[in-house]
C-alpha cells in the first residue's frame, strides 16, 4: 500500500520545473513570457542557446526517469507504475511550485519511457531525432514521436496498464500542441 506514495512523489518530482529553474539560474529571460511561452527546452534554446537548453532537457527528462526507475527497483505492479508514469508527466504539465502552468511534456515523458523501458525510450528518441533530421522542427518532431509512442508501448512493453496510460499521455501531448498544430498547418512554425 505504501507504494501508492510513489505516485505524489512523482508528481512533486514532475512539477519540478527544470526550464524556470535553468533560466533564473543562467540570467535567462522568463520562459514563460518569451518565445512559445512554453517552459520547456525548444523554448529555452529560442531564449538562452544550446547549453541552457540541454540542461532543461536532461532536468525535464530525470525528473521522469528517476521515479520511474525507483518504482521499478521498488518492484512495483504495472498498475501502481502506470500512476507513476502519469503523475511524473501531470506535474510537468501542472506543476504544483509554478502555478500549475506547465509545459507540454515532450522531455517528461522521452524520461519517463526511458524509465520504462531503455529500448522504449531509444525507439521515442530516435523516432524525434529522424524527424527533427528532416524537418528541423520540435514540435513536428514531438508529435510524430507522440502518435508512435502507444505502438511502441504495445510492440516492447506488452503491457495493457502502460498502454493505456501513453495512449492518454499522448493525447494530452497533442492537445497541448494544439497552437503549434495550427501554425504547422499554416506553414509558421519554425
Ligand atoms: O517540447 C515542446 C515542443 O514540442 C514545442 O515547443 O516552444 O515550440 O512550443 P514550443
Amino acid at each position: 500500500m505504501l507504494e501508492w506514495l510513489l505516485v505524489p512523489l512523482a508528481y512533486l518530482t514532475g512539477s519540478v520545473s527544470s526550464a524556470i529553474i535553468v533560466c533564473r539560474m543562467m540570467g535567462l529571460a522568463d520562459p514563460r513570457e518569451n518565445g512559445s511561452g512554453n517552459p520547456g527546452a525548444t523554448n529555452v534554446m529560442r531564449i538562452g542557446g544550446k547549453k541552457a537548453a540541454a540542461i532543461t532537457l536532461a532536468g525535464d527528462a530525470l525528473k521522469g526517469l528517476i521515479p520511474v526507475l525507483l518504482a521499478k527497483t521498488l518492484g512495483v505492479d504495472s498498475l501502481i507504475l502506470s500512476f507513476v508514469v502519469f503523475a511524473a508527466f501531470l506535474g510537468h504539465l501542472y506543476p504544483v511550485f509554478f502555478g500549475f502552468k506547465g509545459g507540454k511534456g515532450v522531455a517528461t515523458s522521452l524520461g519517463v519511457t526511458l524509465g520504462v523501458a531503455w529500448p522504449l525510450g531509444l525507439a521515442v528518441a530516435l523516432t524525434w531525432f529522424a524527424v527533427y533530421k528532416v524537418g528541423k522542427i520540435s514540435s513536428l518532431s514531438a508529435l510524430v514521436a507522440a502518435t508512435l509512442a502507444p505502438f511502441y508501448v504495445w510492440l516492447i512493453v506488452g503491457d495493457v496498464n502502460l498502454i493505456v496510460v501513453f495512449v492518454l499521455i499522448s493525447l494530452i501531448l497533442l492537445w497541448r500542441h494544439k497552437s503549434n498544430i495550427q501554425r504547422l498547418l499554416a506553414g509558421k512554425e519554425f
